[in-house]
């Protein structure tokens, strides 16, 4: 045994005001739920409420920028969104190949650095390349890092982890008594980032729909009944308040 994990998530407390520390989370993770809904009570088609979520998202990455969050990572594409009818999946990679392509300039230019995880490497060429180009450009950028996941499924990014362990163990390169959990940590597609400190799932479902079960192992979890649409940098700002609030004890008293 390695012994118990350290609190990796730690917090940074931050002046606000005069009002005392603010305390804001390094990393929020988000499944952002109810575009489909959204869009379904203005008796509008389903990609007009995955256009109104990029607005959402765009906001709310300038707003955690504003707030201090370093890591911001977004739940865009889950390998199980795959089973959604062909053209809803066409429409949700032409307003990602959109997002990239008109906003790159202004992510690049806010120090934004760009990360992906999931195996976003199965899209189609073009945008694979155009993903590419976007990492690429954005990779000396240190204010704030946005981390998309696009086709990332949780448990295929552990089994594929545990392919890699066994194959150099079967080979002789590892001696399986020295795996631990900041091996793991390392050979995540988050590798090099701190875990969430907060998880927030809008449209009122409160399930983690496999997304960072690992990573996740000691983030506080909030579930708000706002669609995602709708939940902007009050809403954002409202959500690291509550995360203030709460009382983190990473297992200890
Ligand atoms: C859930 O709504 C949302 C998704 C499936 C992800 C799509 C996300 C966006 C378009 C925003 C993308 C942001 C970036 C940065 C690319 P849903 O369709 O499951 O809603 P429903 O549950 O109400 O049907």
């Amino acid at each position: 045994m390695s012994g118990a994990p350290a609190p990796k998530g730690a917090v940074q407390g931050r002046p606000a005001g005069g009002d005392g520390p603010l305390v804001v989370p390094r990393h929020v993770a988000i499944i952002m739920d109810g575009n489909g809904r959204w869009a379904k009570k203005r008796m509008l088609p389903r990609i007009a409420g995955h256009r109104k979520g990029i607005e959402a998202a765009r906001t709310v990455t300038q707003a955690a920028g504003e707030l201090g969050i370093e890591v911001l990572t977004l739940y865009a594409f889950s390998t199980e969104n795959w089973r959604r009818p062909a053209e809803e999946v066409s429409d949700l990679m032409g307003l990602l190949r959109h997002f990239i392509q008109s906003d790159i300039d202004e992510l690049a230019k806010n120090g934004v650095r760009l990360r992906i995880i999931g195996n976003y490497t199965a899209l189609a060429p073009d945008l694979v390349a155009l993903i590419d180009g976007a990492l690429e450009r954005t990779v000396r950028n240190s204010k704030m890092t946005l981390v998309i996941a696009l086709n990332y499924g949780s448990q295929a990014e552990l089994v594929s982890v545990m392919r890699d362990l066994a194959n150099r163990a079967k080979g002789g390169s590892l001696d399986p008594e020295t795996i631990d959990e900041a091996m793991v940590d390392g050979m995540l597609d988050t590798q090099g980032l701190p875990p969430p400190d907060l998880l927030i799932r809008t449209s009122g479902e409160q399930r983690l729909s496999n997304f960072m079960l690992w990573q996740l192992a000691y983030a506080e979890m909030l579930f708000v009944d706002t669609l995602w649409p709708d939940f902007g940098a009050q809403a954002l700002a409202n959500a690291v308040a509550e995360f203030g609030a709460r009382e983190r004890r990473f297992g200890g008293l």
